[in-house]
């Protein structure tokens, strides 16, 4: 059964997907998107999701493509025809198909949207899950909006490329304190000795992660105390436990901060706990 995607009104066979050379999000990255994880047959968080989906096309004026309950629909057919049990769907609306200019085409363009589903290889995110990640250090370079999940993403791929070369899933991106912000495609936690997890502060600086707004119910539901504050590089490669969130990873544990072991080097009890409590915590629809 060949993989299937969603392309501008139509469910097309994915390796022959594709939009147009002059879509904008194509030319310009003008573009956003969500992922949202698909779960045990269930899309996780969807309302959240779309919740924020809707406020990065706000911030962009961008309009909707399609109605949302119509968009909901899309994307389970998209789950349903690659048989997607345990993995994503991918969500990107552009501001559509114009002749290359750099203010916005008229507004009767239509914008494009594209929908992707992939099953995960469970035995790969067990072993993840076991062994950790290791994680390094960049200082922060992208644009003080981080906060809209647009699809410019080019200082992202290049940390992530970075931390690939090094051996290393994820790179932090670090402010100009020695602060961490957050993950080339995920949010930074730590636990302190006391076991109390802490956060950045989801201003503009990082991406409300949608993971990271649900641990605070998986965290209330674990009696966790959970502290919204800055963390340094330091005090995470001291901490009792340090772990990664986003869609695609839940909570993962990382093990390895430039080099320095974190702990005994093993994943925390906390994170793996916040990780199995995650998906009974989390909302959940019938893919
Ligand atoms: N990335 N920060 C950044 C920069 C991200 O790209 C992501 C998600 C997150 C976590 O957000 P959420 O919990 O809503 O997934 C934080 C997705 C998974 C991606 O780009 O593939």
């Amino acid at each position: 059964m060949p993989r299937i995607a969603y392309v501008n009104g139509r469910y097309v066979v994915h390796r022959d997907a594709a939009v147009h050379i002059e879509d904008r999000g194509y030319q310009f990255g003008d573009g956003v998107y969500e992922v949202c994880e698909v779960a045990r047959g269930f899309v996780i968080d969807t309302v959240r999701h779309l919740d924020r989906l809707n406020r990065s096309l706000g911030e962009l004026s961008i309009a909707w493509p399609m109605a949302r309950k119509a968009l909901i629909v899309v994307m389970r057919e998209v789950i349903r025809r690659n048989r997607v049990v345990n993995g994503l769907v991918y969500v990107q609306v552009t501001r559509g198909v114009a002749g290359r200019d750099f203010v916005f085409p008229p507004p009767d363009t239509p914008s494009s949207l594209v929908v992707i589903a992939r099953k995960f290889d469970m035995a790969a995110v067990a072993k993840r899950v076991e062994n950790g990640l290791k994680v390094i250090t960049v200082p922060e370079n992208r644009w003080d909006r981080v906060d809209i999940k647009s699809t410019g993403l080019l200082p992202n791929v290049l940390a992530k490329q970075k931390a690939k070369e090094a051996g290393c899933q994820e790179a932090w991106f670090i402010d100009t304190d020695g602060m961490v912000k957050e993950g080339g495609s995920s949010n930074a936690w730590i636990v302190t000795k006391d076991g109390v997890l802490v956060t950045r502060p989801a201003d503009h600086g990082i991406l409300r992660g949608i993971t990271r707004t649900t641990m605070f119910d998986v965290a209330e539901k674990l009696g966790l105390k959970i502290e919204e504050r800055k963390f340094s590089v330091a005090e995470a490669k001291a901490a009792r436990e340090v772990f990664i969130s986003s869609a695609t990873t839940i909570a993962m544990p990382v093990v390895e901060i430039d080099g320095a072991t974190i702990a005994n080097g093993h994943p925390g009890s906390i994170t793996l706990s916040l990780r199995q409590a995650f998906f009974d915590v989390a909302e959940k629809i019938k893919a």
